[in-house]
């Protein structure tokens, strides 16, 4: 071998242990920080995964290190193998405009794109409050955009619905509603308030205005229809909402799931004509016990069952199953393995932008139903 080939072949050993150990670098395990192609932490919160063509793409929450609003917009990374991913930016910027909807400083949440067959555009559906207002405006915001990796266009924000009845209420259920009064009501959680809360006491409240609309998740389901599921009424009730063809707005049919259950972070699938929905109680950046509803109609009755997390996690904190492990869902990703995915959110609410991602496999029981065990990574 002559000095020359020599150094082309320590050249060969050297770029591949340097991609050996780039590709480790990129190796994520839950509960640690995951790497993106240029070695940042993925900065992608309250998101989903679409796949277009040969491509994942990852949307999320773009978070500052410190604070709780919205500085830069809702972010993009693709991927191949949703293993490796690069950052393709911030797709839906806040607008530097006074009093813009999604001024900077606003907080736009838990954004979830999806793909319309019909229209060939991306949409987006997020949570959004207005800048300066908490989290009092809890609106639904929609953009849209002709390429997966924006710049997606902001639409409009809105409250849902307003002026019209869950389709399934009766006359009576609505007499019922009509005569509720939230005005009345300081002292929350007392059984007479519950009482009225389960007459639809906050439905009622928002009816001109339109229903409240804060953590949220979009399914489109197998005919091509999309569904916006969304915690409404003070984070009480969660609303299942037809989309128009187009899913820029709504059809006006809508109805509720377990009234009253404090039900946040909905993350739903299918499986085999059956609907499962995993979500969160409210207890803000906190983790809590993870609840699980199933059907076998979108639109319901939904029977709730117990959490599907068991055991704990391993390598994270000790956290246990009622716990959530330590996360709180996002979305799952279907049909990408041969089981579903749970995405959760570790918040770090000290620092938002470092909080973890954690991927688990859903398992299925000798009955059917889902259980989620922890795994360094869900593959
Ligand atoms: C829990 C929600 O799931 C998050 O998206 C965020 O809104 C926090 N609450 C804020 O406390």
């Amino acid at each position: 071998m002559n000095t020359l080939t020599k150094r082309m072949l320590l050249c060969c050993i050297a770029i591949l242990c340097l991609s050996n150990l780039m590709a480790q670098a990129q190796e994520h395990v839950n509960g640690q920080l995951w790497m993106d192609t240029e070695g940042n932490h993925i900065n992608a919160h309250g998101g989903n995964i679409i796949k277009y063509k040969k491509n994942y793409y990852w949307y999320g929450e773009n978070r500052p290190y410190n604070g709780f609003t919205t500085e830069k917009g809702v972010g993009v990374y693709s991927s191949k193998d949703l293993k490796t991913w690069k950052n393709e930016g911030i797709v839906l910027p806040v607008s530097e405009e006074a009093g813009h909807d999604i001024e900077r400083g606003c907080i736009m949440e838990r954004p979830k794109v999806v793909y319309n067959k019909k229209t060939k555009k991306f949409v987006m559906l997020f949570h959004l409050e207005l800048k300066g207002r908490g989290y009092e405006a809890a609106r639904v915001g929609f953009a849209v955009s002709d390429s997966p990796t924006g710049p997606f266009k902001f639409i409009r924000s809105t409250r849902i619905n307003a002026n019209i009845w869950p389709f399934d209420m009766s006359e009576q259920d609505i007499e019922a509603a009509k005569k509720t009064d939230a005005s009345q009501w300081k002292d929350w959680w007392t059984p007479e308030w519950r009482a009225e809360v389960n007459k639809g006491m906050y439905l009622w409240r928002d009816m001109a205005g339109g229903q409240m609309s804060r953590d949220m998740t979009v399914y489109i389901d197998d005919d091509g229809k999309a569904y916006h599921i969304t915690s409404s009424q003070e984070n009480l009730t969660l609303l299942v909402c037809e989309l128009k063809d187009d899913y820029l707005g709504y059809t006006g049919k809508y109805n509720m799931i377990a009234p009253g259950g404090q039900n946040e972070a909905p993350c739903i699938f299918k499986k085999d004509g059956t609907y499962w929905l995993i979500c969160s109680g409210c207890t803000g950046w906190a983790p809590n016990e993870a609840r699980m509803f199933t059907s076998k109609s979108i639109w319901g009755p939904w029977k709730q069952l117990p959490s599907p997390f068991v055991g704990t996690a391993t390598g994270y904190r000790n956290m246990p199953a009622n716990k959530t492990f330590g996360g709180q869902g996002t979305y799952i990703l279907n049909n990408v393995a041969d089981y579903p995915i749970f995405m959760a959110d570790i918040w770090n609410s000290r620092h938002l932008s470092q909080s973890m991602h954690l991927w688990l496999p859903i398992n299925f029981d000798e009955n059917g139903v889902p259980v989620i065990k922890w795994a360094d990574n869900p593959w």
